[in-house]
C-alpha cells in the first residue's frame, strides 16, 4: 500500500494540532461520598507528552481523581475533555459505554496498584496482552503472539513464560505484565494508581527503571498517582500536591520537591528525607 503525499499532509496537520491542544482539560471536578469529600475542584490540563505526577498522602483524594478521570466514577461536578485521535475534544462522560470500554482496551491505559486488579489471572500472560491487541483490531494469531513475546521481553519477563498465567508470577513479574498489557495497544493516555506501591523496595526500584524507560521511548502522556515523592521526582515533568482532595500546589517537579511552597508540602518533603 503507499500513502499518498496528501494522507502524509494531513498526517502531519493532525500531528501538529495534537501537539497544540491538550490531551486533557479537567475543570472544577468535584466528587463527594456522601458528607465527604473525595476531592473537589481539580483543574488542569495534561499535554501530549508530559507526565504528570499527583502526590499527597492516604486518602488526600488521588485515587478519586484518577476514577473520574477514566470515567469509572462519575463526578458530582466538573468537566474532563479528553481529544480524541481526529483532535475532537469529548466530554469523557458523555461517551457512550461501548466506546468508552474500546477506548478503556486501546486509546486509555489504567496500571493498578494491585496487578490482581488489572491482569486476568486465569488467562496467559500471552493472552493477557494479546487480548488489548485484539480489542484494537489484530486478528493474525501469530503476529499477535510474537508482539507479545516482545512484550515480555521490554518488561523483562522470559518468553518462555508466556504461557503461563500471572498466578505463578512474582509480585513484580505481575506487575511488569500489568504494564505490558496496557502499553502493547500504544495508549495515547496512561494512567497510574500507585504503581509500585505494593512491592518490596528492590523490586520497586527495578520496576520504577523500566517505568521511566518506557515513558521515555514511547513519549507518554501520563498521570501518575503516588504517595512515593522518589517515584514522583523520578517519572514526572510536572506535580500537583493534594490534600484533603483538594490541591494545595503545582509546579514542575524540582521546583515543587526542591522548594516547596505550601507548609504541606513543605512537611511531605521534609518528611521524605527523614526515612
Ligand atoms: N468508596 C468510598 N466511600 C466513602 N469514602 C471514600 C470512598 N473512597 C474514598 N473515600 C474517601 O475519600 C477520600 C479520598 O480517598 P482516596 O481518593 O482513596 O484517596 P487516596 O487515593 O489519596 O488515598 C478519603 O477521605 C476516603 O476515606
Ligand atoms: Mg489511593
Amino acid at each position: 500500500m503507499t500513502v499518498s503525499t496528501a494522507e502524509m499532509a494531513q498526517a502531519r496537520v493532525r500531528a501538529d494540532a495534537e501537539a497544540r491542544a491538550p490531551l486533557l482539560e479537567v475543570a472544577g471536578l468535584t466528587r463527594r461520598y456522601g458528607a465527604r469529600i473525595g476531592c473537589a475542584d481539580i483543574g488542569f490540563d495534561l499535554w501530549p507528552g508530559e507526565v504528570l505526577g499527583v502526590v499527597g498522602e492516604s486518602g488526600s483524594g488521588k485515587s478519586t481523581l484518577l476514577a473520574c478521570l477514566a470515567g469509572h466514577l462519575a463526578p458530582d461536578a466538573g468537566r474532563v475533555l479528553w481529544r480524541d485521535r481526529d483532535g475532537r475534544a469529548r466530554d469523557v462522560l458523555a461517551i457512550p459505554e461501548p466506546e468508552r470500554r474500546l477506548l478503556a482496551r486501546t486509546d486509555w491505559a489504567f496500571v493498578r496498584q494491585n496487578p490482581r486488579d488489572g491482569l486476568r489471572m486465569g488467562v496467559s500472560a500471552g493472552g493477557n496482552i494479546g487480548e488489548r491487541l485484539m480489542a484494537g483490531g489484530a486478528r493474525h494469531y501469530g503476529r499477535i503472539r510474537g508482539a507479545a513475546a516482545d512484550w515480555l521481553a521490554r518488561v523483562e519477563i522470559d518468553a518462555g513464560r508466556i504461557d503461563d498465567t500471572p498466578r505463578a508470577f512474582s509480585g513484580g513479574m505481575q506487575q511488569r505484565l500489568q504494564i505490558a498489557r496496557n502499553l502493547v495497544s500504544g495508549p495515547r493516555l496512561v494512567l497510574m494508581d500507585e504503581p509500585t506501591g505494593g512491592l518490596d523496595v528492590s523490586v520497586q526500584a527495578r520496576l520504577l527503571d523500566l517505568l521511566r524507560g518506557l515513558v521515555r521511548e514511547m513519549g507518554l502522556s501520563a498521570i501518575v498517582v503516588t504517595h512515593d515523592l522518589a517515584v514522583a521526582r523520578l517519572l514526572a515533568h510536572r506535580l500537583m500536591v493534594m490534600k484533603d482532595g483538594r490541591v494545595v500546589e503545582t509546579g514542575l517537579t524540582d521546583q515543587v520537591l526542591d522548594d516547596p511552597q505550601h507548609a504541606y508540602t513543605q512537611l511531605l518533603v521534609s518528611s521524605a528525607l527523614r526515612l
